[in-house]
């Protein structure tokens, strides 16, 4: 067993990013970090899954479980942001881990992290299919289901798949073959693109809250905490917290800014600052979405898949102008969802090649493009599978647990390290340490928790393929313990 716990050293690590022949082009500001943060966060969470939150769950008081959620996020985002700042490295929390806890911990959180990042990306690309299908409809065109829904279908209640008839999800396979190769085109032009579309979503969200704040019925929003039915989870406390533990899928994405720190410009500044800083920016936004979805529309009428577009309707020709911008929006938003996490991910893959931990060719840079585009298509051509295929539900509560598992190791990191590694330069420490990362875990724990044992196995058996692969590949292939050996 010896190696496991080996660690790779932070100046190794730093000087890697400095070898100009695979070195990634260093062109982010902190603005691009920070929109970048936004276009990863607001997706599929607030345009899909609030509503069936707050009707089957909540009611009003989703506006609690969002502040609920982003509590435990801030908490991860914090620790996130002082690894950030501590190793501004690209591959995000696979790296961290790399050089404190050691190369099983770091292959285990890599590892998790796919589920995060690629089968992330795969959820929000079929969410973007149901809204442009419904896009379409409005202009009577008709995009047939066999050809724009998962050919398999989950009953939660029996465990038992069926066929539905469908052949692919083609508009979801569509999107993720597009931002696929604007990825591979370049960091840049996509950060460009980026940014145009995450303009374009908040725009429509303080659109939606700043008229829509004109209709909010007091009667909808009493009571504010609807009396539990009895059932744990349906309303009342518990469930605000099962709704929270939904909703958490919206936050996903602030730590997907620490996938880029290697093309940032200024790294150790500007990682904390737009980690938090998009997190803190999507939370507001977030509350008030809730509380005026909320307030204009009864929460028993909002279990659909487009609440937003229902709030809309149901404030009347007042806000009619209003319907087209949101489906856009809403489009715009998922696309750049899409685009973050397909970011993302070929930089931790490209990470774990460095290391040896993957095959060599997965640390190729393009000659011209300057971007990781092995990893990238590689990435992209996984998602587009995964997308085309299953349903919704499934893939949001796997990429849910995954990403709150890396919190919880992200957050033990940093307590781990603050002792083992104290003298380490920390241009951004947590404040309030070690209260800071304990709640972390606990939080991430909690929202855990509150997932469906189905997902539980699916994670354990995730992780169980990934161990497999460690011990007979990674493992025996690894630089770290061949240059010590
Ligand atoms: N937070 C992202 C979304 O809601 C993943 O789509």
């Amino acid at each position: 067993m010896t190696g496991l716990f080996a660690t790779k050293s932070i100046n190794t690590l730093l000087s890697e990013t400095t070898d100009d022949k695979n070195s990634l082009k260093r062109t982010l500001t902190r603005w691009n970090l920070i929109s970048l943060g936004i276009g990863a966060i607001i997706g599929a969470g607030i345009f899909v899954l609030t509503g069936q939150a707050a009707a089957n769950y909540a009611g009003p008081a989703v506006v609690l479980s969002f502040v609920v959620a982003g509590i435990a996020c801030a908490f991860a985002g914090l620790c996130y942001a002082e690894f950030a700042s501590m190793i501004p490295i690209a591959g995000s929390a696979y790296t961290y881990a790399y050089a404190t806890l050691g190369e099983f911990i770091a292959w285990i959180i890599g590892w998790d992290l796919i589920l995060e990042y690629l089968f992330g990306a795969s959820t929000v690309a079929v969410g973007w299919s149901g809204y442009v299908v419904s896009f379409f409809k409005d202009f009577g065109i008709v995009i047939p289901a066999s050809l724009s829904s998962a050919p398999f279908y989950y009953d939660a209640a029996t465990g038992v798949w069926s066929a539905t008839g469908s052949f692919i999800n083609f508009p979801a396979v569509f999107i993720v073959a597009v931002v696929t190769t604007l990825l591979v085109l370049g960091i840049k032009e996509s950060a460009n693109f980026n940014n145009a579309i995450v303009l374009v979503k908040v725009i429509v969200i303080l659109l939606f809250i700043a008229f829509g704040v004109n209709y909010i019925v007091p009667e909808n929003l009493t009571p504010f905490i609807p009396a539990n039915t009895g059932a744990f989870g349906h309303f009342g406390w518990s469930g605000i917290f099962r709704a929270a533990g939904v909703i958490f899928f919206a936050y996903i994405g602030f730590d997907a800014v620490s996938t880029a720190a290697q093309e940032s410009l200024n790294p150790q500044k500007d990682m904390p600052w737009a980690i938090l800083g998009s997190l803190a920016i999507c939370t507001v936004l977030y509350i008030l979405v809730g509380l005026v979805m909320t307030g204009i529309v009864s929460y028993t009428h909002l279990n659909d898949p487009a609440p937003v577009a229902v709030a809309v309707n149901t404030a009347g020709e007042g806000m009619a102008w209003l319907r087209m911008p949101i489906k856009i929006g809403a489009i715009a938003g998922l696309s750049s969802v899409i685009l973050v996490m397909l970011m993302g991910q070929p930089r931790i893959f490209f990470s774990m090649s460095r290391d040896g931990l993957l095959p060599k060719s997965f640390g190729k840079v393009h000659p011209k493009f300057k971007t990781p585009y092995i990893t990238t298509i590689v990435t992209g051509s996984v998602a587009l599978v995964v997308s085309g295929i299953f349903p919704i539900g499934i893939l949001g509560e796997l990429v849910s647990i995954g990403t709150l598992l890396a919190f919880v190791l992200v957050c033990a990191g940093i307590l781990v390290l603050r002792y083992k590694r104290p003298d380490i330069h920390r241009p951004f420490k947590t404040p309030f340490f070690p209260a800071v990362p304990i709640l972390g875990v606990l939080s991430s724990l909690g929202v855990m928790a509150t997932l469906p044992g189905d997902t539980w196995l699916r994670l354990i058996l995730w992780m169980a393929i990934g161990i497999v692969i460690y011990f007979a590949y990674s493992r025996n292939h690894s630089k770290i313990r061949n240059i010590k050996s």
